[in-house]
């Protein structure tokens, strides 16, 4: 298989895609990324991923080396150079570029662009009835969890400390005890007959399946409700984490806490992705 990647303006093989030991995102972590769908040819929600990247690095002083338009192209095209992939992520990552090691940057350094493109398996039927389970940890993460920075030390640890518990994700918590969000996912609750997430501000990432979810549910007539909630509230029925590779998954455990998984609403938000991934996938299936 002829993996291809982009680095710094051209297509190559991922195997040769070498990066020079000094670039600050290797060094420092000095950079941001993306994790984008793309199903079947159709990218989903390619705007808004490109506008939270373009956001990520104005928010650290990074310009990207190309115009968001031009990247999205670029982002297509990888796609395309991979023909072995149907349902795919493109992951692209900037950095502040190639300096000797200083933490204060000096202003001439190039970004460095960089995607890859990987096979994007959907949780099946068998792995939405599973469900995960979560533990919960007090957040140790920065103070701009909006920033899709690629410092992500303490989510690796936490999922590595989830792991070592038994479960499948972990869910920042604050000093109140109020689920923030998980390691590589955004987190709704069911409380009542209202579906609660987290509000979008510097303790979260504002995650574009978060969002789409937030879009289908208030077109579908469920309550929403953005606010912080606790994981022993009373009334909480159900809980389900949202993300790229994940979409939409129900949680059936937090801590000891057991809940209904897949509960009614968690499965009508599901279905109601699915009929909208379908209807992408329909847009432009690659030709065979
Ligand atoms: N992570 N919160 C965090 C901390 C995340 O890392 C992610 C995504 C999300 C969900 O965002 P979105 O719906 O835009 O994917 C929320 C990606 C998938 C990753 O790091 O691989």
């Amino acid at each position: 298989m002829n993996e291809i990647a982009f680095l710094n303006g051209a297509f190559l093989p991922l195997a040769d895609a070498r990066i020079h030991i000094e670039d600050r995102g290797f060094q420092f972590a000095d950079g941001v990324y993306e994790v984008i769908a793309c199903l079947g040819g159709t990218f989903l929600d390619m705007e808004l991923h490109l506008e939270r990247l373009y956001q990520s690095a104005g928010a650290i002083g990074i310009s990207p080396p190309v115009s968001k338009r031009r990247l999205g192209e670029l982002a297509q095209q990888l796609y395309l150079r991979n023909p072995h992939l149907q349902d795919a992520t493109i992951y692209i990552q900037i950095t502040r570029g190639i300096t000797s090691r200083s933490h204060l940057p000096t202003a001439s350094t190039r970004p460095t662009l960089v995607m890859t493109a990987r096979r994007l398996e959907l949780p099946d039927e068998a792995a939405f009835k599973r469900g995960l389970r979560a533990i919960t940890m007090r957040d140790m993460r920065w103070q701009r969890c909006d920033i899709k920075s690629i410092a992500l030390l303490p989510n690796v640890l936490g999922r590595m400390e989830a792991r070592r518990k038994g479960a499948e994700e972990a869910f920042w918590v604050d000093d109140n005890g109020h689920i923030l969000e998980g390691c590589s996912s955004n987190v709704f609750a069911v409380i009542g007959q209202t579906l609660v997430t987290h509000p979008q501000d510097h303790h979260v990432l504002g995650g574009i399946t978060r969002h789409l979810c937030l879009k289908l549910a208030k077109q579908h007539g469920i309550s929403v409700q953005e606010r912080a909630w606790h994981p022993r509230e009373a009334g909480l029925k159900e809980c389900m984490v949202t993300s790229t590779s994940w979409i939409l998954l129900p949680v059936r455990r937090i801590d000891e806490r057991r809940l209904r998984a897949p509960g009614p609403v968690t499965q009508q938000l599901h279905a109601l992705l699915m009929q909208h991934l379908s209807s992408l996938r329909r847009k432009k299936d690659r030709p065979a």
